[in-house]
C-alpha cells in the first residue's frame, strides 16, 4: 500500500499563501495580472485555460483571457504578445500550446519578454533553470519537486528515471533531480529494455502520455512513482502513463491521476506570476 502524494491538498495550501503575497501587492496598489493567449478551440487546451482562470481566482491574481481564432497569423499572435509585453498591468503571459500547425512556435517562445514568461519555456529562461539559478520554476518540474519536498521525499543520491525527453518536462525534470544529487538517467521511445531501466528507479517520473506504459513489472519495490501524464481513456475519463492499480501496491508513494502533479503544475504556474508581479512593484519604488 502506498502513501498517495496529494498534489491537489498541496496546490490549495500553495494557492492560499499565495493570495497573502497577492493582497500585499494589492495595499501596496499593484494587481498581479496573468495573460493568457489561446488560439484556436483544441478541446483540451480550452479546459486548462478554464482551470488556469479558476486558480488565477484561488490566488488572488487577475486573468485576462486572449482567445484567437485558428487562422490568426505569426504576425498577429507576435503583435498580441508585444502590446502584452509593454503593458506594464500584465505580470505573466502565457501563450497556450500546442498552438496551430501554421505558426512557428518556436519564434513565439522567443516574443515573451523573459521577465513575464511565466512558464519558463524562453530560451533565455531555459538557461537559467540549466545552470541552476532559475528566474521562474519549470512550473511541472518544479510542482513535481515541491510534491517529493512536502512528503520529505528527498532524491539525493537516489537513482531517478525520468521516461520522455520534452522540453516542458522530461529535460528540465531531469535537471532539477540532478541539482538536487541524484543520478538520473533519461528514457525516451528509443530505450532497449525500458522496462529493466525502469527497474532501476528508486524515484520514477513518466511524462510520455501513452496509456499503459508503466506496468506493474517496471516498478520496484518501495519505489516514488510520479505519474506526470493526463491520458483520456476510451469511457472519457482521465489516465496517466502508469498503471495505477499495478503499481500502486508495490510503490512507498504514487501520485493519482488526477489530482496528482496537474494541480501542482497550475501552481507553479501561480507562484511565477506573483514572484513576476513582486518584481515590478519592486521596480516601481526605485
Ligand atoms: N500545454 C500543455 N501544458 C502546457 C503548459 O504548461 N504551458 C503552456 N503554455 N501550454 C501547455
Amino acid at each position: 500500500m502506498a502513501v498517495i502524494l496529494d498534489g491537489k491538498a498541496l496546490a490549495a495550501e500553495i494557492k492560499a499563501n499565495l493570495s497573502g503575497r497577492a493582497q500585499t501587492l494589492r495595499e501596496k496598489g499593484v494587481t498581479p495580472c496573468l495573460a493568457v493567449v489561446l488560439v484556436g478551440n483544441d478541446s483540451a487546451s480550452v479546459i486548462y485555460v478554464r482551470n488556469k482562470k479558476k486558480d488565477c481566482e484561488e490566488s488572488g491574481i487577475k486573468s485576462l483571457a486572449f482567445e484567437l481564432p485558428e487562422e490568426t497569423s505569426q504576425s498577429g499572435l507576435i503583435s498580441l504578445i508585444n502590446d502584452l509585453n509593454a503593458r506594464a498591468d500584465v505580470h505573466g503571459i502565457l501563450v497556450q500550446m500546442p498552438l496551430p500547425g501554421h505558426i512557428n512556435e518556436k519564434e513565439i517562445l522567443l516574443a515573451v519578454d523573459p521577465r513575464k514568461d511565466v512558464d519558463a519555456f524562453h530560451p533565455e529562461n531555459v538557461g537559467l533553470i540549466t545552470q541552476g539559478q532559475p528566474r521562474f520554476a519549470p512550473c511541472t518540474p518544479a510542482g513535481v519537486m515541491a510534491l517529493l519536498d512536502k512528503y520529505a521525499i528527498d532524491p539525493k543520491g537516489k537513482e531517478c528515471v525520468v521516461v520522455g525527453r520534452s522540453d516542458i518536462v522530461g529535460k528540465p525534470m531531469a535537471l532539477l533531480l540532478l541539482h538536487r544529487h541524484a543520478t538520473v538517467t533519461i528514457a525516451h521511445s528509443r530505450t532497449p529494455d525500458l522496462a529493466a531501466v525502469c527497474r532501476r528507479a528508486d524515484i520514477l517520473v513518466s511524462a510520455v502520455g501513452r496509456l499503459g506504459l508503466i506496468t506493474g513489472d517496471m516498478v520496484k519495490p518501495g519505489a516514488v512513482v510520479v505519474d506526470v501524464a493526463m491520458n483520456r481513456k476510451p469511457d472519457g475519463k482521465l489516465a496517466g502513463d502508469v498503471v495505477f492499480a499495478e503499481a500502486e501496491p508495490k510503490a512507498s508513494y504514487i501520485t493519482p491521476v488526477p489530482g496528482g502533479v496537474g494541480p501542482m503544475t497550475r501552481a507553479i504556474l501561480m507562484q511565477n506570476t506573483i514572484t513576476a508581479a513582486e518584481w515590478a512593484q519592486t521596480q516601481m519604488k526605485g
